[in-house]
């Protein structure tokens, strides 16, 4: 069954608006990829297709990018902005990381996934598939969720699950977002075969006014499944419990939520 079967249009076009936390990841995600004009680019993942425009910029005319999403609402906001300013060196299709069966061997310099590794359910045939369309040389760059120190929202949500009324009705293994932590990455690339591994770590700490706020944005960047291995009838008194928590958090700065991301680069030699 798709993981994005849950996307709403609204979604998709919320998250186009508040997704700055993952862009600017994404940035230095770019920036470390050491991109250059001419340079072939894949986008796995590239959702409304912010950070795949601002890659189009660097690769200029005599490059391109190719961008993918398994989400048709997202590819349609993506395609949108391409057809108002086009420069012609980007497209964007459905497609999802464990299929690329649309592209051929040795054909990008780099493919990157920002925010995405997690939410990949077969992640060593998408790391197989990634190594297969890489030209010899090429590299991949990811930005994802650390499991070893999960996000302000992931350890409520984890913590509350274990107790009453929620215990024996709600399996945190069914989040449909599994994130790896640094120790398990660096496993999956090197089984891929893949060299010059480097894995960091970048903390964030974003402010909002309400938990409400908080939850819109997981929501957005969840495609909707948020809460979906959540039997439906304890679906309302989770999302309150999960607002009471995240409350707990306010700072003078507004209510704090950390996100621990790892910033992965590997080369296909
Ligand atoms: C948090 S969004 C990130 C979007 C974009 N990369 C960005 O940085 O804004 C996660 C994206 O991963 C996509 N996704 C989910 N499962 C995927 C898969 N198996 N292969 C590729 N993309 C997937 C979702 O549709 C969604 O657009």
């Amino acid at each position: 069954m798709s993981n994005v079967e849950y996307d709403t249009q609204e979604l998709a076009e919320k998250y186009d608006q508040i997704s700055d936390s993952q862009y600017e990841n994404g940035l230095i995600l770019i920036d470390r990829l050491g991109l250059n004009e001419g340079s072939a680019v894949l986008d796995i993942g590239c959702g409304t297709g912010r950070l795949a425009l601002h890659t189009a910029k660097i690769v200029g005319a005599e490059g391109k990018v190719a961008g993918i999403d398994p989400s048709p609402l997202r590819i349609e906001v993506a395609g949108k902005k391409v057809r108002k300013k086009s420069s012609g060196n980007i497209s964007f299709k459905v497609g999802r990381a464990e299929n690329l069966s649309g592209f051929t061997d040795s054909s990008f310099d780099a493919i990157y996934l920002c925010a995405v590794f997690h939410w990949i359910a077969d992640k060593k045939t998408a790391l197989k598939e990634i190594h297969r369309v890489l030209k010899p040389g090429g590299r991949v760059g990811l930005t994802t969720g650390d499991k070893g120190n999960p996000f302000t929202v992931r350890q409520i949500t984890d913590e509350l699950f274990l107790h009453s009324p929620y215990a024996g009705h709600v399996d945190i293994e069914d989040d449909t977002s599994k994130p790896v932590t640094k120790k398990e990455l660096q496993a999956l690339f090197k089984a891929a075969g893949y060299e010059n591994i480097n894995i960091s770590t970048r903390i964030n700490k974003r402010y909002y006014s309400t938990p409400q706020e908080v939850i819109e944005f997981v929501e957005a960047s969840s495609f909707g499944t948020f809460l979906m291995h959540v039997p439906e009838f304890l679906r309302t008194a989770a999302r309150h419990d999960i607002e009471k928590e995240v409350e707990k958090k306010r700072t003078p700065n507004g209510i704090e939520i950390v996100s621990n991301t790892l910033v992965a680069m590997a080369q296909k030699i």
